[in-house]
């Protein structure tokens, strides 16, 4: 029988635009959602919205709506967000949606009539924005402790339910499941916290000053707090979830952000406990997404990145890629533009797209696209990194370490790419058709195998990869197709535009309009020194030329000349353009794949109307030219010393 794997986002406010913060737990859980479809477990994602309070109750008032209209509305926009980055949720759940309501009422009551919840006055301190009271010594400066926001002294009666007297379990609980809470360091703050005196939970607010809730169902004057309405819905969706769907309760993964930790690891399970229901299995509470200034982004300080204006910039699935590969799970991470271009380009553009355009390029170029039957050697090494690899992608992925589940596959796509530039397929074709199928076949097999495993992350983008290969898309629905195999032998490879384009830079446009600055001039200092020798260079001088190994992956005879040829070269960090005189001496297929050494600081040139980034080293020997290259493999963009 498939394992459950019952998988929840926190529900988000309606009274928010989506923004990073919500867009990247739903990414994540959309992607270890889809990496356990693909282990084969039995997987219910649920997300969905909160919508009662007073937050909601006066942005609906403000813009002239009911309370429920707007919820409406403003649900659409979340979800028309999560249609947009492919999130392929099970169930989407509203607090306003009637199954959600009759599971809150039936539970309140119940924990009523066992005699867990008691009527008293009280008097806190109000947090609007956070919904929440705090007590005198839970205020920092006066503010509420969470966003640092203004709040009042209330004085009220209200309903509270009996959390203490579950304090004792919970702290058990917590000390002999290592497990439930992570990382652990999170687990470790809500111990501490636990081993304090626990009060008990305000879970009402009168109408007279609140009416936008579920009501108290003893009483009439009365709606619920918020979070006790919101944490339910996990397990209210498990009572009846969409048609033709089952699911049981608990959750095996409840996905949030650090800042609603003690909602979710102190009052939610201790509602569970009261109502006799289990625990969830794990609480994972990951960081924030930081803006450069290293503040939190969120649209109380002005600086949310809105996830559809990056998606629509660089495409959904390079932006799903990004969040995923560039914070760890549970540690804080800055975003910028730039570092999105610099990862699409390194990652997708020069590994992944490069390997691919590789690959059916040649493939059809010499084999009419048709990737050849070959009899495996079992003692090839692509084929032992590629199961290494499938096997250590599913532990990471099962420990949540979804960056470095990335970083595993693209060191595999990076193997891929030094083993085709090795056997030089473009060059071997000439004398050894057979080898250079082989190895073409190869490499084709292998970038399956890591394209499977990079759908979950990019599940618009890999069926078109597959596609490429000849296949029907993402055909595999188990983990055993991620094993080496022998079904693209006989398929139709497609070359086509790149999949994954370089992006300029932001700012690049400006930096090219600038004038150029000024030769420098000599300082003092370097005018006093000795005259030197013409013809002697000092070693600071040598330092400046940098040096570097490049991989040829394009060449172009430059018609109406009789020298020159376009390349296109793989600096390691970035893909150039050059232009070299070697057309007499090198065919296109003898130099694509070749490993040279260029100079890479030289200021860009246009000869003969097209541009060139640098200049390749290459020495006359009477009538030949050779070309510089490594006596042994090297990856490129090393610096040459
Ligand atoms: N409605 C409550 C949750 C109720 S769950 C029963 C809520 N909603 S929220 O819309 O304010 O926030 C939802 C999530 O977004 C939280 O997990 C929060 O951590 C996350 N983020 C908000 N800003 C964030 C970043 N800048 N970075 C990462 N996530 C952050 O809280």
């Amino acid at each position: 029988m498939s394992k459950p794997f019952y998988i929840t986002t926190p529900l988000y406010y309606v009274n928010d635009e989506p923004h990073i913060g919500h867009a990247y737990t739903t990414v994540l859980a959309d992607v270890l959602a889809r990496y356990h479809r693909l282990f084969g477990d039995d997987v219910h994602f649920l997300t969905g919205t909160d919508e009662h309070g007073q937050k909601v109750d006066a942005s609906a008032r403000k813009l002239g709506r009911t309370p429920q209209e707007h919820c409406d509305i403003t649900t659409q926009a979340f979800i028309d967000v999560w249609t947009k980055l492919g999130i392929d949720y099970s169930d989407f759940i509203r607090t306003t949606q009637p199954r959600h309501k009759k599971v809150v009422t039936e539970i309140l009551q119940q924990i009523y009539d066992q005699g867990d919840i008691y009527q008293k006055e009280y008097e806190g301190w109000y947090s609007v924005f956070e919904e929440q009271f705090f007590t005198e010594k839970d205020l920092v400066d006066g503010k509420d402790p969470i966003g640092h926001r203004p709040v009042e002294l209330i004085k009220e009666t209200n309903y509270f339910f009996k959390m203490s007297k579950y304090q004792d379990w919970l702290l058990k609980h917590y000390e002999t499941n290592p497990d439930a809470i992570v990382p652990s360091f999170r687990r470790n703050e809500v111990l501490g916290f636990l081993r304090e005196p626990l009060n008990d939970l305000c879970i009402s607010r009168p109408k007279s000053r609140l009416s936008w809730g579920i009501e108290i169902p003893w009483d009439s004057d009365y709606v619920t707090y918020v979070w006790f309405d919101a944490l339910l819905n996990y397990y209210s969706a498990t009572v009846s979830p969409p048609e033709g769907m089952s699911v049981n309760w608990p959750a095996q993964y409840h996905l949030i952000g650090k800042d609603i930790l003690t909602t979710h690891a102190v009052y939610w399970p201790t509602m569970l406990k009261a109502a006799g229901l289990e625990p969830p299995e794990r609480i994972l509470a990951h960081g924030w997404w930081m803006s450069k200034d290293a503040t939190k982004m969120s649209k109380s300080t002005g600086n949310v990145i809105k996830p559809l204006d990056m998606a629509d910039k660089y495409g959904t699935d390079p932006f799903r890629y990004y969040v995923m590969r560039d914070m760890v799970v549970g540690q804080d991470a800055n975003f910028s533009e730039e570092h999105v271009v610099k990862r699409l380009n390194s990652d997708l553009a020069n590994d992944l797209g490069n390997l691919l355009n590789r690959i059916t390029k040649l493939l059809t170029q010499h084999f009419d696209g048709i990737i050849p039957e070959v009899v495996w050697d079992e003692e090839d090494p692509l084929i032992e990194l590629s199961r290494a690899t499938t096997h250590k992608v599913k532990q990471l992925i099962e420990d949540i370490q979804i960056h470095a589940a990335i970083e595993e596959t693209l060191q595999f796509v990076r193997a891929i790419n030094r083993d085709i530039t090795e056997a030089a397929p473009w060059t071997t074709v000439k004398t050894d058709k057979e080898q250079a199928g082989r190895d073409l076949a190869r490499a084709a097999e292998s970038l399956r195998i890591a394209a499977i495993l990079l759908n979950p992350i990019m599940p618009k983008m890999i069926p078109e990869v597959l596609t490429r290969l000849g296949l029907d898309g993402f055909h595999s629905r188990t983990w055993d197709d991620v094993d080496w195999s022998d079904i693209l032998a006989g398929k139709k490879a497609v070359h086509g535009d790149p999949l994954f384009p370089r992006h300029r830079k932001p700012g690049d446009q400006e930096e090219k309009n600038k004038p150029k600055s000024e030769p420098k001039k000599k300082n003092k200092a370097e005018k006093a020194k000795p005259e030197a020798d013409d013809s002697q260079i000092s070693f600071e001088q040598f330092k400046q030329v940098d040096l570097r190994t490049a991989v040829v992956l394009e060449a172009e005879p430059i018609e109406d000349t009789d020298k020159l040829m376009k390349l296109k070269i793989d600096l390691g960090s970035e893909q150039r353009q050059l232009v070299a005189g070697i057309k007499q001496h090198y065919t296109v297929e003898e130099i694509i794949g070749k490993t040279i050494i260029v100079v890479a600081n030289l200021q860009p040139a246009k000869i003969r109307g097209v541009k060139s980034q640098g200049m390749l080293l290459a020495v006359h020997d009477g009538d030949e030219l050779r070309l510089l290259t490594p006596s042994a493999p090297v990856s490129p963009g090393k610096r040459v010393s």
